[in-house]
């Protein structure tokens, strides 16, 4: 999701809200001494040849690498289903006793409606237009194989699917919302994340530009209908309906909102398992003092019941937002569903420490540590952003104490600004990409730093913690889904919103992919090369 829309959905936010926000505590312990740029270490040898900023409207990469486009918006899957809109976070998995051959997810988060429409959207909203944007967002799950060292999709499979803003998806067995135990559609689905398992987990993120918002304050809940996309205009769906986690199986298309998480705006979910064999998730919720959470379940192989935990990083524990456990929420609420339905508030009356934009949240695969991308808050003057180290104490995912220690920061001396996605590789660097909005870009806010990139970033050896440019994105575009093949030759790589600043559809702010005289497509690229391999070996 871009700042843009962010900026103006927080305004219309805070027309209809009461709730101030809490200033954002500062919880910095330290600053890693190699946090510097990879442009400072001049006296040590470059790894390779890293690119520099640009605005060229065009995915440009290093020297070594290639790209080829896996499948773009529109593309038919099969004789009914086109690939969605915005592609984000991708997902793999392999056929039982394959591995270069599965299905692979790929969320829709949301659109541009000029250039959705092909056309200047004004007046009332009309009903067929609803219909199909609610068709384009979601997820695709498409069945993706490689022959000769080439991945491709294998058009009209039977586990090509769509999940869209029609579907109906059950609340996970026991709850009901709203007095519904399903909701139509799932939307904004923004990262998200995979269970042992074998199933995806896809984050509902900004869902008020879709039907609105509730607030929730002293047990009385007040709706506000933003005036984004206004599908509240054909379907009366309660926002409450949205801002899950929805858990998906890959070969069926099976699809449950997990109550059990939460709702908020979910960006993400990184699965790893505790001591006892549960699973334990970490999520992020993207939004100017949201916070950071961690589910813990209570049953293998299973997130159906668990506590919901939100990080105090003061004081470095982890706050259990149940109402049993934590007196207070009595106060503010009447059941413990109401404690989950609204997250946001239960983590703020509780005492969690709001931050500056949760969003990607990944563990290294090597020392088991936590990372976390704080994208930016303008609010509080932070433009860069910057990745938090979590650290579980005694390094036990199910501990309620942790660290927490800026480990990055972005400036114009580091070389990149507002982290969003993180993906390790096999040899355990970091791979980020950024998303910096493309007003502020446009109005100078980060210097030269030109598009938004792909970054590798070593963690261990002389060049740990330094930001090398890999990739470069086309205009108005960010990078999302970072997600490398089973045998790490092939990174599948999102670019998400190209011509975002579009305002007349004769004129679109970026070509990308197909070249003049037609609109942009987000799509779904696969990049390879020796540079790729070199880079992991390191
Ligand atoms: Fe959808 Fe927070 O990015
Ligand atoms: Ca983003
Ligand atoms: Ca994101």
């Amino acid at each position: 999701m871009n700042q843009n829309l962010k900026d103006r959905r927080d305004f219309l936010k805070f027309m209809g809200r009461t709730t101030a926000m809490l200033g954002t505590a500062p919880f910095v312990t330290q600053l890693i001494g190699c946090s510097n740029s990879a442009q400072r270490h001049s006296d040590i040898p470059p790894l390779f040849m890293p690119l520099s900023h640009n605005k060229l409207d065009q995915l440009s990469l290093a020297q070594g690498l290639q790209y080829e486009i896996l499948i773009k918006f529109n593309d038919p899957i099969n004789t009914k289903d086109l690939f969605g809109v915005h592609n984000d976070f991708l997902a793999y998995q392999p056929f039982a006793g394959k591995i270069d051959e599965g299905v692979m997810l790929v969320n829709h988060e949301y659109f541009h409606p000029v250039i959705f429409h092909s056309r200047v959207m004004s007046g009332p909203r009309r009903a067929e237009d609803v219909r199909k944007e609610q068709l384009a967002i979601g997820n695709s799950l498409i069945h993706i194989k490689k022959t000769k060292d080439k991945w491709s999709f294998v058009k009209n499979s039977r586990f090509n699917r769509r999940i869209t803003g029609q579907t109906m998806i059950p609340f996970q067995k026991g709850y009901s919302v709203m007095g519904k135990t399903q909701a139509m559609g799932t939307l904004a689905n923004c990262a998200g994340g995979q269970t042992p398992w074998g199933t995806f987990l896809s984050c509902e993120e900004n869902y008020d530009i879709f039907y609105g918002e509730v607030t929730y304050n002293n047990r009385k809940r007040e709706y506000t209908p933003l005036d984004k996309y206004r599908w509240q205009d054909f379907n009366s769906n309660p926002p409450e309906h949205y801002g899950w986690v929805v858990e998906i199986n890959p070969f069926t298309g099976a699809a449950v909102k997990r109550n059990a998480l939460g709702r908020f705006e979910h960006e993400s979910a990184c699965v790893v398992i505790g001591k006892s064999g549960c699973a334990v998730v970490y999520m992020g919720e993207d939004k100017k003092g949201g916070y950071l959470y961690k589910f813990m379940a209570d049953k293998k192989n299973s997130l159906e019941s668990g506590t919901l935990y939100v990080a105090d990083t003061n004081l470095g524990r982890w706050i259990p937002l149940d109402i049993n456990k934590t007196p207070i929420l009595k106060n503010h609420f009447d059941s413990q569903q109401d404690v989950l339905i609204y997250a946001h508030r239960a983590a703020e009356v509780a005492g969690g420490t709001p931050q500056d934009r949760p969003e990607d949240i990944e563990m290294d695969p090597i020392t088991g540590t936590i990372f976390v991308a704080l994208t930016n808050n303008s609010d509080r003057g932070n433009f860069y952003g910057s990745l938090l180290r979590l650290t579980e104490k005694n390094n036990d995912y199910e501990s309620l104490e942790f660290t927490a220690e800026t480990w990055l920061k972005g400036s114009q001396q580091n070389g990149f600004a507002c982290p969003d996605n993180l993906a390790f590789d096999k040899a355990g660097n970091l791979w980020m990409t950024t998303d910096m909005s493309e007003k502020d870009q446009l109005d100078g806010k980060f210097g030269d730093m030109g598009h938004n990139g792909l970054y590798f970033i070593p963690l261990r050896g002389q060049h740990a913690g330094q930001a090398f440019l890999v990739a470069t994105a086309p205009a108005d575009a960010e990078f999302t889904g970072p997600l490398f093949s089973p045998d790490s030759k092939t990174l599948f790589l999102c670019v998400q919103h190209p011509g975002a600043m579009t305002e007349d559809p004769q004129k679109p702010t970026s070509t990308w992919p197909d070249g003049p005289g037609h609109m942009p497509k987000s799509s779904v690229v696969m990049i390879s090369g020796p540079l790729l391999e070199k880079l992991q070996k390191t």
